[in-house]
């Protein structure tokens, strides 16, 4: 299949999609192939594999069945030709960034991205002589003016996190044919079942696989999707990098995924029903979720998402001890990091993700004392509400 929309709809695409009927034993499920390496029968088959007669198994560096079908019903989410899955989202990233980028050569990262991505660029990259240029989130003016002679990537998430800005992809797109760089989209907080960016022109478009689309707080994961040539180039380069996701947790994720458009659609409701609930609150300063009219990228996000997602960023009207009250009165989600799981998870970022920094350095960035990430899960809205709405009331 070459990139574009695929005949089937998403629901029938995330239960059969990348998976052969025929199976080892007649099994209804795709087995776990759990084996660290592949056998040839005689030398001649070794070669005519070597010489690309026959497609099989070498080695668990390479590939892996399980794998290989959590792979092809990825890309049929993504509208791609090939998908490539790691051992975590940071490995995807990384790994695409070394892979991608080389001493002298300059990217462009938006600002709001997860913390663990900008501290790479940041530093590592840095470190290897990559120069590296932030600028702000959906600012497209500001992204082709940070352009030099030797960029070669534009890289966003899309919802950024925390503040769940959206990028214009079509902007950014043709930002990059006109200045022949790659684009790479942190699809994350969206999921295939909200956008496709593919579909606009971008080059790539990853996610941390640990959230929705395995989508039960149970496993690490990273997938890469786009043309067959990119991802055939990426697959080379993990099989020396060898950030590979085992069998095990390959099973998990297509397993999750077989109900990944019926959590989404409880994700959405819930997130846009906490979104409105909040926005209406007096003890609720300001809501971020780009569903709301009131978000800056709510004209864009209503053009390219078909949804919003379950993450919605909210200030309450208190400091930082009467926010950690705050949550510590909410019964029913987990104080965790994370999101994307069937169960609702909240954080104060300033204590979870931030905690290290001063204040003054957490005011650079943007992350307020009373600043909370609710990350909704899949349980009942009416629930979900009357929790916050009771936590609200006895702590603010
Ligand atoms: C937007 C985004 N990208 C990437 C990552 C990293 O993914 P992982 O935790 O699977 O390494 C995260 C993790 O929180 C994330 O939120």
């Amino acid at each position: 299949m070459s990139q574009g929309k695929p005949p089937q709809g998403i629901s029938t695409r995330a239960v059969h999609g990348g998976e052969r009927r025929q199976r080892l034993g007649d099994a209804l499920t795709v087995p776990i192939y759990q084996t660290s390496t592949y056998v040839f029968r005689n030398t001649a088959e070794l070669i005519d594999f070597k010489e690309g007669r026959i497609e099989k198994g070498e080695y668990g560096r390479y590939g892996n069945p399980t794998v290989q079908a959590a792979e092809r019903k990825l890309a049929e989410l993504e509208h791609a030709d090939d998908a490539l899955l790691w051992a975590s989202g940071m490995c995807a990233i990384t790994s695409v960034l070394l892979t991608m980028l080389r001493p002298g050569q300059h990217m462009i990262i938006t600002a709001d991205v997860y913390r663990r991505t900008r501290q790479f660029c940041d530093t590592m990259l840095r470190r290897w002589g990559v120069e590296v240029t932030v600028v702000p989130p959906a600012d497209m003016a500001a992204l082709e003016a940070a352009i030099q002679k030797n960029t070669r990537l534009l890289f966003s998430e899309s919802p950024t996190n925390p503040y769940l800005y959206v990028v214009d992809l079509e902007r950014l797109a043709d930002i990059a044919r006109r200045h022949r760089l790659r684009t790479m989209i942190d699809s994350t907080f969206a999921t295939p079942y909200n956008q496709n960016p593919l579909d606009y022109g971008i080059d790539l478009v990853m996610h941390s696989a640990t959230k929705y689309l395995g989508g039960h707080n149970d496993l690490l994961a990273g997938v890469v999707a786009g043309s067959a040539s990119l991802i055939a180039a990426l697959r080379e380069a993990q099989g020396v990098l060898g950030g590979i996701t085992d069998p095990h947790t390959a099973y998990l994720l297509l397993r999750g995924l077989k109900t990944f458009a019926l959590r989404m659609q409880r994700h959405n409701a819930n997130g846009m029903a906490l979104a409105r609930f909040l926005e209406s609150h007096p003890k609720v300063r300001r809501v971020y979720y780009p569903g709301l009219e009131s978000h800056p990228s709510h004209a864009i996000a209503s053009r390219q998402m078909r949804g919003f997602g379950g993450v919605v960023s909210f200030e309450v009207a208190g400091d930082l001890r009467q926010t950690s009250a705050f949550i510590d009165a909410l019964r029913l989600p987990y104080i965790a990091p994370s999101l994307g799981g069937v169960e609702s998870l909240v954080e104060q970022p300033a204590l979870m993700s931030y905690y290290e920094l001063t204040p003054e350095e957490r005011q650079r960035l943007g992350i307020s004392d009373s600043l909370v990430r609710y990350a909704a899960g899949i349980e009942d809205t009416e629930d979900v509400l009357a929790d916050v709405e009771q936590a609200l009331k006895v702590c603010l």
